[in-house]
Parts: C-alpha cells; structure tokens; sequence
C-alpha cells in the first residue's frame, strides 16, 4: 500500500486548480442511466471512486468512452442488466445510487446491501421507504436489494426523517420519470443535491423547489442526453484552503465557487484568514499569523460540512486558543483523535464532541486512518508538526483528492508518494 511520506514546517503558499466535485459527480453519472441517448460528462475528477462507477456502469452494459481530458460520453441504451454486484459496492458506498434510476427507468434492479463503515452504520432505510411510496416491491435476499416496479413507479408525497444527502438523490432520480407528482420533504439542500437536479432539468426533467428542502417533482415519460460540466469539488476546496490556514500561509485556488461552501470561509475568517473571492476563485492569506482555535458542530447543508469537520480539527490541534468540535452526522467520525494525539495533539472526548487546546507545534509520527477525510487531517497535521510523517493506508485519500501530492508540492510542501 502506498504511504505519503512528509517533513512539517512549510507555509502553503502559490496558486492550485480544484477538481471537479467527486459527491456530484458519483450521482450525476448514476443519471446518466435515465437518459434515451448520450450524454456528455465535463470536469469529473479522476479518482477512484469515479472509475468504481464507470466499471459499474460499464458492467450493466452501459456504453462508456473516455478522453484523455477525462470528458466522459455514456450511452445507457445498451444497458443489458440491472445488477450492482457485491465486488463493487462494497468499495463504494455511492453504489446505491444507481438503484433509483434502474428502478425508474428500466422497473428493475438488484443491487448489493452495502455495509456499515468506518465512519458509522449508515443504512439505506430511507432510500428503499421512499421508492416503495412510489410504488416499488422491494426484498431483501442473499445481500442484495431486490426491486422491481414492472408497471413503472409513481408519483408520491414523502417525508425523509433524516436529512439523506444519498437518499435525496436516489429518490430524486427516481422521481424524474414516475408517473404524476412527487414531493420530497425534508429533502438535502447540499450543492450536489443542486448540481444533479440542474443536470436532470438539463435532460428535461420538470422539477421545483432546488436548492430548498421541498422538493416538486412532475415525472416525464423520458429523459434526454445532454453536455454536463460537473461542479467544482467544495470540500477540495476547504481542504486546500484550511492546510494554507494551519500552516499560516497563502494561496490562490482556481476553478472554484465561494457560494457553496459559505459557512467553511466564515470559520476560517473566525480562524484569523483574510479570504477573498471572484467568480470562479478564492484566495486565502494568514499574513504568517497562527491560526485562533474555532469551535464548530456540523449539521446539514448550509450548516457545517461533516466532511470538513476533521481537517478543522487538525487546524485547531495547533491555534492559539481551545475549541470544541461536535459531529452530529456520522456516529464515529472522531477517528483522528487519536493519531492526532499521537503526534502530540491535546485533545479529549465526550461523547460526540471533542475538545482541542491548541499546542505551539505537532510532532511527526507515523499515522494511518481509516476514512478519507480523516486522512486529510493528518496530512494536514503533518505539515505543521515537525520531523517527518509517515501517513499509512492513502489508498483513502486517493478517493477524494486528485494528485494530492502534486497539488500541495506546487503549494510548497515537502510530500512524497513511497509505494508500499
Ligand atoms: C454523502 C456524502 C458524504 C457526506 C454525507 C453527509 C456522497 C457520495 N457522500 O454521503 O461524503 O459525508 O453525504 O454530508 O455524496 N441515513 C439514514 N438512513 C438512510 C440514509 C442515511 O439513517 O437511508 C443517515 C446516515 O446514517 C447518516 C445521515 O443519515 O447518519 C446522513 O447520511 P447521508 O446524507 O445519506 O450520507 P451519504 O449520502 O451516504
């Protein structure tokens, strides 16, 4: 396995580009399924998640052709069966995502029950409760969810009792070409939710209400192809922009949107970091100051993003100050704690909050995660403590983060990859 081998001390500093959004990426290429014809993907990410739901795609049949420019063309109309099978989804979670667009458009699909993870249980209750309001027979048998609607599915009025960022997406998809009305309550207002339901209106889908938890959906008889230029990645983004933070630097990052990550550039202004936008970048500097600790507790969209809950947590183990951070999402999302303290972080835990005191400095280690995000932060860790760090297991954070090596050697890190 891979290691990132790193030494600590530089300030980041210099101009990167950001990737396209792997979370709209994931359902936008699970919709391509709903099309009668081809469609024209711009901006995917290369990583490996991406290239799971290729293969997947590709294992139903589907008619994939890719560009060195990672432009992807997809034609489901040679789709020839309906299953996601285990050896795929038990690599990726997002998997599922292609159960709502089988269902509606072909009334069929067996896809794997996929698992827990390191982060927490997470069912797909609410997926499978939402298409059986529209009508769908669901069984679950040998591993593997057994839908079927063979008289199509319809329209219905559903409330999700937890905000479901997956369970939006799939029900949204679904929705697209049941018959008559649909209404999502309580439905996820994340900018991916936005940037798929924009692609499905862009293949002539009728839906109201984008952007807000109420969401009307008019089922079509048919979805056309389209060219689709995927969003860019926000928690790249915050990634990026959090490591200049810690390690009191300054950058620039293009192709990015400071729209949707609002409340992330409000905490890192409360951290001490002048930020500044345009249409299309953020630039962040530290004007070489330590960063103040900031508390944070994470919640859906717009709130705090829980999949930048840990690299503020790495920022925090060196600010001045204390602060808490409270994650109501996952149930065991606090998995850096420990390599954190590790590397001489002081932080305890209550239940679902910790308490970060700020130290002068971290010291290098050898430390390993088990959930990409997690292992952001001690990537971003590393680069403050000092001594060189060791971060085991990256196979995690090549499924969220495109050449993240190159990306934060242009910024001036000491990184390199060891293959393991
Ligand atoms: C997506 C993101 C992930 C992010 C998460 C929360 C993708 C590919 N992944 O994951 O990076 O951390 O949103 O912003 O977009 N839940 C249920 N029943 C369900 C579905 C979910 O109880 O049927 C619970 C989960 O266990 C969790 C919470 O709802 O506690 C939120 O999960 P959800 O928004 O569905 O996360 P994902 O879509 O899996």
């Amino acid at each position: 396995m891979d290691k990132l081998i790193i030494q600590g001390g530089a300030s980041l500093s210099g101009e990167i580009k950001i990737s396209g959004s792997k979370n709209s990426g994931l359902p936008i290429l699970a919709a391509t399924i709903l099309a009668n014809g081809s469609m024209k993907l711009s901006n995917l990410p290369h990583l490996n998640d991406i290239t799971t739901m290729l293969a997947l795609l590709r294992c139903m049949g589907v008619d994939v052709t890719i560009d060195e420019k990672m432009c992807v063309e997809i034609n489901p109309n040679s789709i020839t069966h309906y299953d996601a099978p285990y050896e795929l989804v038990k690599t990726m979670r997002a998997s599922i995502l292609v159960l709502g667009p089988l269902l509606a458009r072909f009334g069929e699909a067996n896809v794997s029950f996929p698992g827990g993870c390191a982060i927490g249980s997470r069912p797909v209750d609410i997926h499978l409760r939402g298409l059986e309001a529209m009508g769908a027979e669901i069984e679950v048998d040998g591993g593997y969810i057994r839908a079927r609607a063979p008289n199509g599915l319809r329209g219905a009025h559903f409330f999700m009792e937890t905000v479901t960022v997956g369970g939006t997406e799939n029900l949204l998809m679904a929705a697209v070409l049941a018959k008559g009305k649909t209404i999502l309550e309580n439905a996820a207002r994340e900018p991916e939710v936005v940037d798929l339901a924009e692609c499905l209106v862009a293949m002539g889908a009728k839906i109201q209400g984008i952007g807000t938890d109420h969401l009307v959906i008019e089922g079509v008889d048919e979805l056309q192809g389209c060219s689709y230029r995927i969003m860019p990645d926000r928690i790249e983004t915050g990634t990026y922009l959090t490591a200049a933070a810690a390690t009191r630097g300054s950058v620039m990052l293009r192709h990015t949107r400071a729209d949707i990550l609002e409340v992330v550039l409000l905490k890192l202004e409360e951290a001490g970091a002048k930020i500044e936008s345009g249409e299309d970048w953020i630039s962040l500097t530290m004007n070489g100051e330590r960063p103040k600790a900031v508390s944070l507790k994470t919640a859906p969209y717009p709130a705090f993003p829980t999949d930048m809950q840990a690299q503020f947590m790495a920022m925090n183990t060196v600010a001045s100050g204390s602060a808490t951070v409270t994650e109501t999402i996952f149930e065991n999302r606090l998995i850096q704690v420990n390599e954190l303290n590790r590397m001489g972080a002081n932080i305890s835990l209550e239940g679902n909050t910790a308490l970060i005191k700020g130290v002068e400095r971290l010291k290098g280690a050898p430390v390993m995660a088990t959930d990409l995000r997690a292992s952001a932060s001690l990537v971003i860790a590393a680069m403050v403590a000092d001594g060189e760090t060791i971060v085991d297991r990256i196979y995690h954070i090549d499924r969220g983060y495109e050449c993240i090596e190159e990306k934060l050697q242009i910024l001036g890190a000491n990184i390199r990859r060891v293959p393991g």
